[in-house]
């Protein structure tokens, strides 16, 4: 799947896009034949334990950038930008996202809004890195917005948001990540923007949808959003191998001697006798 296929499907196909942060998964997610594989800096919360996604490293998102790419090579990987790389020294973007596209394989970077949004996109774009934005509930900045609750519900937020999406689309990215508004909003940016919208807790009639692989495969607990839906809770099943294994282990079930790997008896007798040696 190329940056074009995606966006010649706006109004024709939906995109269908899914979180993934490492080679196992991302093998499975490529399988599927899902268009847009995101490697987002939900890794943060979901795979190693931290409270704001804004907390997670350059390196981190780098190297499961990489780890993803390995197994998807068919499918467009977008980098989420970490907070480091861009937002806390716009000066850095272009390096950092430069490093996620040239060295880790990502097809193109995602950055959520913020006040120097403009320029950081006009440095990539004119560098040749397509940029997928991400407007509404942006989990780096969610202190600015008064925390996790919908966005553009009253008129002024509803008028930034759709401000937002002309400009960046103006600008030159190929999609935008809407998520968290009220669908009627979300329906009159898909609309009005020529590009795709991909949608998360943003209703119905966007371009696309993502969700993050831990929350359908019921994975991550700490919290559900709302709009998540659970397609099968592999945590559970996770749960039943792991206490079959360690029951098996403590009965001496497994492994069972057959599957075991064996040494010739001569060797085995060669080492016997040298340890017997040795103790005498
Ligand atoms: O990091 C992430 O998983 C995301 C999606 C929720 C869009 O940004």
């Amino acid at each position: 799947m190329e940056l074009e296929d995606i966006k010649r499907k706006k109004g024709r196909k939906k995109i269908v896009m899914l979180t993934a942060y490492d080679y196992s998964f991302a093998r499975i997610i490529e399988e599927a034949g899902i268009d847009i594989i995101l490697v987002g800096d939900s890794l943060a919360n979901v795979v190693l334990g931290m409270k704001q996604t804004k907390e997670i490293s350059f390196e981190e998102m780098f190297n499961h950038t990489k780890a993803v790419k390995k197994a998807a090579k068919d499918t467009l990987v977008v980098a989420d930008m970490p907070y480091v790389a861009y937002q806390e020294n716009p000066s850095q973007a272009l390096f950092y996202a430069k490093k996620f596209v040239e060295e880790a394989g990502a097809d193109a970077v995602k950055i959520e809004w913020f006040e120097e949004a403009i320029s950081v996109t006009q440095d990539l774009i004119e560098n040749n890195i397509p940029v997928m934005g991400h407007i509404g509930l942006t989990p780096q900045t969610v202190d600015k917005l008064g925390g996790f609750k919908v966005q553009g519900k009253d008129y002024e937020g509803a008028k930034r948001l759709l401000r937002q999406a002309k400009i960046w689309e103006r600008e030159g990215i190929f999609s935008i990540v809407l998520e968290c508004i009220p669908y009627e909003l979300a329906r009159l940016i898909t609309h009005t923007l020529r590009i795709p919208t991909i949608g998360i807790g943003a209703g119905p009639f966007c371009d696309g949808q993502v969700l993050v692989l831990y929350d359908i495969l019921g994975l991550y607990k700490n919290f559900r959003p709302k709009f998540v839906k659970v397609y099968k809770d592999i945590s559970s099943l996770i749960k039943e191998a792991v206490l079959q294994f360690k029951e098996e282990v403590e009965k001496n079930i497994f492994p069972p001697p057959p599957s075991s790997f064996t040494i010739s008896q001569e060797n085995l007798e060669r080492l016997k006798k040298e340890l017997g040696e040795r103790q005498s």
